[in-house]
């Protein structure tokens, strides 16, 4: 059920998560389907809900920094205030040894808990009334693009879940996840912060991706076939490319998708634009229809995006997945 979000659908929602129920929320990023961090059968809920792998821990929603310091364990809380105090509230997320007021059932058995303090005025509004941490992964079935928008969680989830409704999602991409190791930030997810973004503001820090450093590093997420429509997606690197792919399935319907500046000489009948807010909800409305082959021309813009390309790799399948 779609509730635009109000001063009664916002206490509503946290009175339902203190009761152990789930519930759709807004965030800048995607929509997340939240529950306690207290509560087991919500946290089990959520998993089955999304049919999510059970090896794939929870990003956990807090709404101040204290609240963050509950649940790292004491030899990280300079991290988390240092990581915190910059980017927070926004789409970080920062792993942490976890203190024991995290369970297994967040952490899927993990020592380390992920982080993040949303940058959304209800979202934030919902934690602080529910008085409890939120565990909150994207509010999707697995393995399908992420929900940008109310309408996308009910199209995965049915109607048995209240969702709050604030409009179109800000950055349309999920949280960048870090984590210190060492002197290094080792960005575990790509995501909405980019690294010349984390760069910029940590200096002196370097920062590398997982697989510069050691693979075992990434996000278990990471590992799982992700972001990906119903329809098979193809990548095209340069417009030689694109006119081959195209001229190699004149019978099939098309979803072109392609960037503002590739739009206005492609001359490609009903092409759309796309950018990291927008990719999702292009994915979804090239399902709705129903077309045959989503064919995307990279161009310069789209390939300097990395946050936006591995999305689109993913969802293409060119991602190995161990
Ligand atoms: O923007 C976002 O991050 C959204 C909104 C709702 O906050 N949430 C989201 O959650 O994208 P989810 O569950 O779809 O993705 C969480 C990612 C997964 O790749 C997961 O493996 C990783 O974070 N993660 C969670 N806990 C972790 C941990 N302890 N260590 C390493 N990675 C972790
Ligand atoms: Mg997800």
């Amino acid at each position: 059920m779609i509730v635009p979000a109000t001063p009664d659908s916002i206490r509503i929602a946290a009175e339902q998560l203190r009761a152990c129920d789930v519930v759709a929320i807004p965030t800048e990023t995607v929509y997340g389907l939240a529950c306690s961090i207290e509560c087991q059968q919500a946290i089990a809920r959520v998993f089955a809900l999304k049919g999510r792998p059970a090896d794939n821990p929870l990003i956990v929603h807090v709404a101040s920094i204290e609240q963050a310091l509950e649940l790292a364990n004491a030899v990280d809380h300079d991290v988390v205030r240092r990581l915190g105090t910059a980017f927070w509230p926004g789409p970080l997320t920062v792993v942490v040894r976890r203190s024991a007021n995290v369970s297994d059932a967040v952490t899927a058995g993990l020592d380390t808990v992920a982080l993040r303090m949303p940058a959304h005025p209800v979202t934030l509004e919902i934690i602080r009334l529910a008085g409890v941490a939120l565990a909150a992964p994207s509010a999707n079935l697995s393995g399908r693009p992420s929900p940008t928008r109310a309408q996308h969680v009910e199209d995965d989830l049915g109607d048995a879940v209240m969702v709050v409704d604030a409009g179109p999602s800000q950055y349309g991409l999920e949280s960048t996840v870090v984590r210190l190791i060492g002197d290094d930030l080792v960005i575990l997810r790509q995501g909405a912060v980019s690294a010349a973004a984390l760069e910029s503001i940590l200096q002196g820090t370097s920062v590398r991706t997982a697989h510069e450093v050691d693979d075992r590093h990434r996000s278990p997420g990471t590992r799982h076939r992700h972001y990906a429509p119903r329809i098979p997606v193809m990548l095209c690197r340069d417009r030689d490319e694109f006119k081959g792919v195209l001229a190699s399935i004149p019978d099939l319907r098309v979803q072109v998708l392609c960037s503002l500046d590739a739009i206005a000489d492609l001359a490609y009948p009903d092409a759309r634009v796309i950018s990291a807010s927008t990719v999702f909800d292009e994915f979804r409305r090239a399902e709705a229809l129903q077309v045959d082959r989503i064919v995307v021309l990279c161009d310069d813009r789209l390939l300097s995006d990395a946050a936006l390309m591995n999305r689109l790799e993913t969802a293409a399948g060119n991602v190995d997945f161990k």
